[in-house]
């Protein structure tokens, strides 16, 4: 749930609160993400991809998938609250309430990363991947529901 994320300034993701979403395959994660509107689908495929390094315990450079993800989340959080505004999306500060927590959450995690505090990104990178597929089937699904309606 969002909390993990929410409460990780005075209290890091905790990796024995993970849950399922540990165990989850890798096709299966990439299913997961993927709500039928393209735009936001590449968003999420892309999301997936770097988040998949940073899951690699043989991956080395860890600090550059870090800063690649905190880029991706920036760009993919404005792409989606740019969609909202062109179409007046009704739930956009709700929406957009959840992007600025995660976004202020990686910042945090990077700032403790560029300190020495490795354990910390690491937990919070395992959360994220639970965190992001119910994003992706909540606000997103609705969201690209909103879309595809708008559109047709
Ligand atoms: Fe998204
Ligand atoms: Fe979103």
């Amino acid at each position: 749930m969002p909390l993990g994320l929410l409460s990780i300034k005075s209290t890091p993701p905790q990796a024995s609160k993970l849950g399922p979403c540990m165990a989850i395959e890798s096709d299966f994660r990439h299913d997961q993400l993927l709500i039928g509107f393209k735009p936001i689908d590449d968003l999420h495929r892309e999301f997936q991809d770097i988040l998949d390094a940073l899951l690699d315990p043989a991956e080395a450079d860890y600090g550059k998938h870090l800063l690649a993800l905190h880029r991706h989340l920036l760009r993919h959080c404005a792409i989606e609250e740019e969609f909202m505004r062109q179409e007046d999306y009704p739930h956009i500060d709700r929406h957009r309430r959840a992007h600025q927590r995660l976004l202020e959450s990686v910042a945090d995690v990077r700032r403790r990363f560029d300190a020495g505090d490795y354990d910390t990104a690491r937990r919070f990178c395992a959360d994220l991947q639970g965190w992001f597929t119910i994003h992706a089937h909540s606000e997103d699904a609705e969201l690209a529901a909103f879309l595809k309606g708008s559109s047709g």
